[in-house]
């Protein structure tokens, strides 16, 4: 194999010489949910038809006729005239079979646990609903769920998706600024958000940053729902369209919401994500297609089976915790763990003790938490029986083989297939990854797309590349849990995602990639000014106009290094105030404009930043410098001096 070295971000992205691939482990395969090649050649020939066997896992309230409508393409409709509902496929069609099974069991701080069977939750999701009703919601409208990782979230998401309302995650660790955004944009006057949530032994106060953003409204909202928490006395701190979430929903309990039947394209929730220019984007997604595609990839991908106990790690606040913290695993009917602390506390034990515990058969995470498992030390993982693991899976960013095969071996003990999953907040679903029970892996390459997905890897004239040439990433098929526009519009949902080639429409995925002859991909990285941070997407444009925002400072670049961190670059006037001070206040402008998640694990101070002879901030030659990499030639810069300079100050901190 020849050497992958990333021209985009300087990492090498695969193995040095000899490829490894790892066939999937013979225990696993006897029980795979999945173990037939063949549906890769069906797939092929019996595409979109093939599609069904996603779609039939639902319940369908009217069955669909059409698989794929493409006749407003890049618009494309699945399973157009089928109904269902989301709530109903999630939580009523289990009561018959497992109405005691748990399907939602919730650690809290040390020693809390909540637990809910699919019973429980019909009961908690109707109230909610019945709730929800009463307080003026419709079909259609945008309900706003701005809540840290307690079980109100899902059982809100659910009573929102019981009646047709499409809900609005924002995740709890974002500011009120970019709360107000969110809201406004999705023109949603109705909040449920709680008096605060606990990270370690710290209580945060939320209630206070959805009051700020209320402020920042160009309306008045209808109705703001508060969960308490925190155990305080909620009832002194509400306003007067402002309701106790407990004692509405008490109100309300024992009443039944019968399911409303929503067209498959209609809209089970809007994401806002980061997009090139800095402004969020509304990611819409459909009901039918969306939750067929996940359902089905869960079941697939993730080897997820009705009896297991399953626990993403991702925060339902994020792409990957609605598809497959709630969704995926409540379609199929299984045990979905949600945890609200963090893996370090008590200790570094955490998770390994909750999966002991618990005894978790599918763990799905994301390379920074892999990074700082390995940081730690394999002794953790050591002290614990995870024998009952049967699959690991990762998702966010590229896994280093390095980190890949420390998953593998210290925490699958050799025996678990780990399946590195590509795909985005747009595309709904997993995308490109190996089918554990069929294909090998190759530790550093997020695998082959899945059946039913064919790509193209693009120069910037459209032209396909060659074999482990980098190139552009583009889906050249559609799937069924794509996106189903943009609350933007469609002028924006054509620019932003779409190009016509010879041969049909391609989805562009901002990502850049290379395939090895086997088709495996190797994902290099995104190729616009988007970053991925611990998983998260955030663009460099918001930190940057955030940071100037500072008094004193002039410039500012932002980049990713290698541990998904921010390392931000700043110059500042000369007679401004002293670093020390800079630092803090560059770090509260971007926890209170955009959340904590925005906090810079290093802030450098420079006289100046590198620059082409155009005046273009060198970003790749920061991240180099960031990540430690050999960088190229600089003559051409506009101030080649200043990178020994800023090299030198990185290395010395
Ligand atoms: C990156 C998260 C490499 C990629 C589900 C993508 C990955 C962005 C992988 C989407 C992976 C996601 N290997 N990179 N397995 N998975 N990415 O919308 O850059 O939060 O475009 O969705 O994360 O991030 P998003």
């Amino acid at each position: 194999m020849t050497d992958h070295a990333d021209d985009r971000t300087g990492q090498p992205s695969g193995l040095d010489s000899e490829e490894t691939k790892i066939d999937p482990p013979p225990g696993f395969v006897e029980t795979a949910n999945l173990s037939e090649r063949a549906v890769f050649d069906e797939f092929v020939t019996e595409w979109p038809t093939c599609w069904s066997t996603a779609a039939d896992r639902l319940d369908w309230e009217t069955p669909y006729e059409t698989i794929l409508d493409q006749s407003d393409a890049p618009r494309y409709r699945w399973f157009p005239e089928g109904t269902l509902n989301a709530a109903y496929n999630c939580v009523d069609r289990h009561l018959e079979t497992r109405k005691n099974q748990l399907a939602l069991t919730w650690i809290g701080k040390r020693d809390e646990r909540e637990v809910y069977t699919y019973l429980d939750l019909y009961r908690e999701v109707n109230a909610a609903a019945a709730a929800l009703r009463a307080q003026g919601v419709s079909e259609d409208d945008v309900v706003t769920l701005y809540l840290p990782m307690i079980p109100q979230l899902p059982i809100m998401m659910l009573a929102c998706a019981r009646i047709g309302a499409p809900h609005n995650v924002v995740f709890a660790g974002l500011s009120a600024e970019a709360l107000a955004t969110r809201m406004s944009a999705a023109d949603s006057s109705l909040l449920v958000t709680c008096d605060g949530y606990y990270r370690r032994e710290t209580a945060f106060n939320q209630k206070s940053k959805a009051d700020n953003a209320q402020l920042r409204l160009p309306y008045e909202l209808e109705s703001v729902i508060v969960v308490d928490r925190l155990g305080t006395e909620l009832t002194v701190h509400l306003g007067e369209r402002e309701h106790d979430y407990d004692k509405l929903i008490s109100a309300h309990r024992g009443e039944t919401v019968t399911p409303v039947a929503r067209q498959s394209t209609d809209r089970l929730f809007v994401m806002y994500t980061s997009g090139t220019t800095g402004e969020p984007k509304g990611v819409e997604h459909s009901t039918g297609g969306y939750l067929s595609h996940v359902t089905w990839t869960t079941e697939s991908v993730l080897d997820v089976k009705p009896e297991d106990t399953y626990w993403c790690a991702a925060d339902i606040g994020w792409i990957t915790g609605h598809s497959y913290g709630v969704y995926g695993p409540l379609a199929l009917g299984t045990t979905s763990v949600l945890y609200e602390g963090t893996p370090d506390y008590p200790d570094r034990s955490r998770v390994w003790e909750l999966i002991e515990q618990y005894a978790v058969n599918v763990f799905y995470t994301a390379p920074t938490a892999i990074r700082s498992f390995m940081k730690w030390g394999e002794a953790y993982p050591a002290q614990h029986d995870l024998s009952s693991l049967r699959l690991l899976g990762t998702v966010g960013e590229a896994i280093t083989p390095r980190a890949w095969e420390w998953y593998y071996e210290h925490v699958g003990g050799g025996e678990c297939p780990v399946v590195d999953t590509w795909w985005q907040t747009e595309t709904g679903a997993i995308l490109l990854a190996t089918l554990p029970g069929v294909s090998a892996m190759k530790p550093g390459a997020s695998g082959p797309p899945l059946p039913g997905i064919e790509l193209s890897v693009i120069d910037e004239f459209g032209e396909p590349v060659a074999p482990y040439e980098p190139g552009y990433l583009t889906i050249t098929k559609p799937w069924p849990g794509m996106l189903q526009g943009l609350r933007e519009g469609n002028d924006r949902y054509h620019r932003e995602y779409w190009q016509e080639t010879d041969t049909g429409w391609a989805y562009k995925t901002g990502d850049g990639a290379l395939v090895d002859e086997d088709g495996y991909v190797t994902i290099l990285g995104r190729v616009d000014d988007v970053i991925n941070v611990q998983a998260q997407r955030l663009t460099t444009t918001e930190l940057e106009s955030t940071i100037v925002e500072v008094d004193g400072v002039t410039e500012a670049a932002v980049v990713g290094d290698d541990s998904g961190l921010i390392i931000a670059f700043v110059t500042m006037k000369s007679t401004a105030i002293d670093e020390l001070t800079a630092r803090n206040r560059i770090r509260e402008q971007l926890v209170s404009t955009i959340g904590s998640v925005a906090e810079p694990e290093r802030i450098i101070f420079t006289p100046e930043l590198p620059k082409t002879r155009s005046g273009k901030i060198m970003r790749r030659l920061l991240e180099d410098i960031a990540c430690g990499n050999e960088f190229g030639d600089i003559s051409a810069l506009r101030n080649p001096e200043v990178v020994g300079e800023i090299d030198s100050t990185v290395r010395n901190k």
